[in-house]
Protein backbone atom coordinates (compact mmCIF):
# COMPACT_ATOMS: atom_id res chain seq x y z
CA UNK A 1 0.00 0.00 0.00
CA UNK A 2 1.60 3.51 -1.09
CA UNK A 3 0.58 6.91 0.78
CA UNK A 4 -0.45 9.45 -1.41
CA UNK A 5 0.99 12.92 -0.90
CA UNK A 6 -1.64 15.47 0.05
CA UNK A 7 -1.41 18.91 -1.63
CA UNK A 8 -0.05 21.45 1.38
CA UNK A 9 -3.20 23.16 3.35
CA UNK A 10 -3.78 26.60 3.23
CA UNK A 11 -2.80 28.09 6.05
CA UNK A 12 -5.56 29.33 8.51
CA UNK A 13 -5.30 32.91 9.11
CA UNK A 14 -3.62 33.99 12.60
CA UNK A 15 -6.42 36.20 13.71
CA UNK A 16 -9.46 37.92 13.24
CA UNK A 17 -9.84 41.62 12.21
CA UNK A 18 -10.66 44.29 14.77
CA UNK A 19 -11.79 47.36 14.00
CA UNK A 20 -10.71 49.04 17.10
CA UNK A 21 -10.55 52.98 16.68
CA UNK A 22 -10.84 56.18 14.26
CA UNK A 23 -7.80 57.21 13.00
CA UNK A 24 -7.38 60.53 15.43
CA UNK A 25 -8.82 58.27 18.48
CA UNK A 26 -5.65 57.64 19.99
CA UNK A 27 -3.49 60.10 20.20
CA UNK A 28 0.22 59.88 19.64
CA UNK A 29 1.60 59.08 23.32
CA UNK A 30 -1.63 57.46 24.06
CA UNK A 31 -3.46 54.53 23.53
CA UNK A 32 -6.30 52.29 23.70
CA UNK A 33 -7.73 49.00 25.59
CA UNK A 34 -9.87 46.77 23.55
CA UNK A 35 -11.41 43.46 24.61
CA UNK A 36 -10.09 41.04 22.37
CA UNK A 37 -9.22 37.84 23.80
CA UNK A 38 -8.45 37.05 27.65
CA UNK A 39 -6.97 39.90 28.88
CA UNK A 40 -7.47 42.54 26.11
CA UNK A 41 -5.15 44.46 23.54
CA UNK A 42 -3.76 47.85 23.70
CA UNK A 43 -3.21 49.70 21.20
CA UNK A 44 -0.48 52.23 21.21
CA UNK A 45 -0.07 55.49 18.68
CA UNK A 46 3.82 55.95 18.80
CA UNK A 47 4.59 59.39 16.82
CA UNK A 48 2.36 57.91 14.08
CA UNK A 49 3.03 54.47 13.73
CA UNK A 50 -0.10 52.07 15.96
CA UNK A 51 1.30 48.95 18.12
CA UNK A 52 -0.64 46.18 19.21
CA UNK A 53 0.10 44.38 22.11
CA UNK A 54 -1.54 41.73 24.43
CA UNK A 55 -2.66 43.28 28.25
CA UNK A 56 -0.68 40.62 29.95
CA UNK A 57 2.97 40.52 31.21
CA UNK A 58 4.71 37.13 30.59
CA UNK A 59 6.82 37.64 33.93
CA UNK A 60 4.28 37.09 36.46
CA UNK A 61 0.60 37.92 34.52
CA UNK A 62 0.86 41.96 35.39
CA UNK A 63 -2.12 44.45 33.46
CA UNK A 64 0.82 45.59 31.46
CA UNK A 65 -0.91 48.15 29.73
CA UNK A 66 -1.60 49.81 32.55
CA UNK A 67 2.18 50.97 32.64
CA UNK A 68 3.55 53.68 31.46
CA UNK A 69 5.16 54.77 28.19
CA UNK A 70 9.17 55.10 28.55
CA UNK A 71 12.43 54.83 26.45
CA UNK A 72 15.16 52.72 27.03
CA UNK A 73 18.78 54.18 29.08
CA UNK A 74 21.97 54.20 27.40
CA UNK A 75 25.33 55.26 28.44
CA UNK A 76 26.22 58.02 27.03
CA UNK A 77 29.86 59.85 28.59
CA UNK A 78 28.80 63.41 27.54
CA UNK A 79 25.21 63.59 29.48
CA UNK A 80 25.36 64.15 32.65
CA UNK A 81 25.20 60.77 34.58
CA UNK A 82 26.71 59.05 32.29
CA UNK A 83 23.61 57.95 30.40
CA UNK A 84 20.89 59.07 27.94
CA UNK A 85 16.83 57.80 27.43
CA UNK A 86 16.37 57.06 23.81
CA UNK A 87 13.93 55.94 21.71
CA UNK A 88 11.19 57.49 24.46
CA UNK A 89 8.02 56.31 24.37
CA UNK A 90 8.72 53.15 22.61
CA UNK A 91 8.72 50.86 25.48
CA UNK A 92 5.86 49.93 28.09
CA UNK A 93 6.78 49.09 31.53
CA UNK A 94 5.00 46.99 33.66
CA UNK A 95 3.19 48.65 36.50
CA UNK A 96 3.84 45.44 38.92
CA UNK A 97 7.79 44.94 38.39
CA UNK A 98 8.87 47.69 36.14
CA UNK A 99 10.08 45.18 33.11
CA UNK A 100 10.42 47.18 30.04
CA UNK A 101 9.17 45.68 26.69
CA UNK A 102 9.57 47.33 23.39
CA UNK A 103 6.39 48.03 21.51
CA UNK A 104 7.51 47.11 17.91
CA UNK A 105 9.43 43.80 18.56
CA UNK A 106 7.77 42.39 21.96
CA UNK A 107 11.28 41.55 23.57
CA UNK A 108 12.68 42.72 27.28
CA UNK A 109 16.41 43.24 27.99
CA UNK A 110 15.25 41.84 31.62
CA UNK A 111 14.97 38.14 30.32
CA UNK A 112 15.85 38.46 26.12
CA UNK A 113 14.21 35.02 25.63
CA UNK A 114 10.81 36.00 26.80
CA UNK A 115 8.27 38.69 24.42
CA UNK A 116 5.03 39.65 25.19
CA UNK A 117 2.48 39.09 21.84
CA UNK A 118 2.59 41.56 19.67
CA UNK A 119 -0.46 42.30 16.49
CA UNK A 120 -0.63 43.38 13.34
CA UNK A 121 -1.82 46.61 12.91
CA UNK A 122 -2.97 48.78 9.72
CA UNK A 123 -4.98 51.68 8.81
CA UNK A 124 -7.48 51.45 5.67
CA UNK A 125 -9.99 53.90 5.43
CA UNK A 126 -9.77 56.16 8.50
CA UNK A 127 -9.72 53.21 10.60
CA UNK A 128 -7.57 51.35 12.96
CA UNK A 129 -7.47 47.22 12.42
CA UNK A 130 -5.94 44.98 14.52
CA UNK A 131 -5.68 41.03 13.54
CA UNK A 132 -5.63 39.23 16.63
S1 LIG B 1 4.28 40.99 36.37
FE1 LIG B 1 5.08 42.35 34.92
S2 LIG B 1 7.09 42.73 35.57
FE2 LIG B 1 6.31 41.32 37.01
Amino acid sequence: MTVESQPPRPRLAAGREHVVAKVGEIEPGDHKLVPIGRHGVGVYNVDGTYYAIANYCPHEGGPLCSGRLGGRSVTDERAPGGASLVEDGQYIYCPWHQWGFELASGTTAVKPEWTIRTYPVRVENDEVIVTA
